[in-house]
């Protein structure tokens, strides 16, 4: 399968956002959860920056890619959350749609707001969660946030490869019953389950706007 990828951009303000309405589909989750390196794996090659210390992606970053005949799409590289600062909702604010989750406030909840009803919006988002601690709270509530927004969504547990056998049984189950729903497992070190996510990224892009 050819796949092609290429950075478009570094956006630090919703005004630099691409506009050419290209379906999205962003990658979320707390710093050094392996977001970047995701990315690099889906298409083999390092386009993204990463880092063993959290906070290394501060801007949004699009980057274009094509897989094999389908469709063009933008995957979307977002500044993670908090690393040990839990994203609450403030005080008098309701948990779900006035929510807004610590760190990740800002750019990234920019990100998702600019996609009102009339522009073509994300296409999905993959909350990305470390499958060696699952139902992190910061993870729970930003699952919590993410529901909220009128994107289709899915969450995808990360460097499964730190993990024995039995462990990822566990783990599944575990992270299936804190958010209520299929989990992908990948490991961007040894590319399991990366096919599988593929699948899941083209079902979210062909969802387009719809919020399931
Ligand atoms: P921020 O940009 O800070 O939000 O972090 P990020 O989510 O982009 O994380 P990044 O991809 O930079 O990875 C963080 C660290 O985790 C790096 O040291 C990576 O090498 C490591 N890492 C990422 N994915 C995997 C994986 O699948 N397996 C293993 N073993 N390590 C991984
Ligand atoms: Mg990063």
């Amino acid at each position: 399968m050819i796949i092609s990828a290429e950075f478009v951009t570094s956006a630090a303000d919703v005004r630099d956002f691409p506009r050419d309405r290209l379906a999205e589909v962003a990658l979320v989750g707390r710093s050094n959860v392996g977001k970047s390196s995701l990315i690099n794996a889906l298409v083999r090659r390092k386009v993204a920056r990463t880092s063993g210390d959290p906070g290394k992606t501060r801007l949004v970053n699009f980057y274009r890619v094509r897989r094999g005949s389908d469709p063009a799409l933008y995957l979307v590289d977002l500044p993670g959350y908090g690393y040990a600062r839990a994203p609450r909702p403030r005080a008098g604010e309701r948990p779900g749609g006035g929510a807004r989750i610590g760190q990740f406030e800002g750019l990234a909840q920019a990100y998702f707001e600019r996609h009102g009803a009339n522009t073509a919006g994300p296409a999905g988002a993959l909350l990305l969660v470390d499958a060696r601690h699952p139902g992190l709270e910061s993870d729970l509530d930003a699952w919590t946030w993410l529901k909220s927004q009128p994107c289709a969504r899915s969450v995808v547990g990360t460097k499964v490869d730190k993990l024995t056998r039995a462990d990822r049984m566990r783990t599944t189950r575990e992270l299936e019953r804190s958010f209520d729903g299929p989990v992908t497992l990948v490991s961007a070190e040894t590319g399991e389950g990366l096919d599988e996510l593929w699948k899941l990224i083209a079902k979210l892009q062909s969802r387009r706007t719809a919020a399931p």
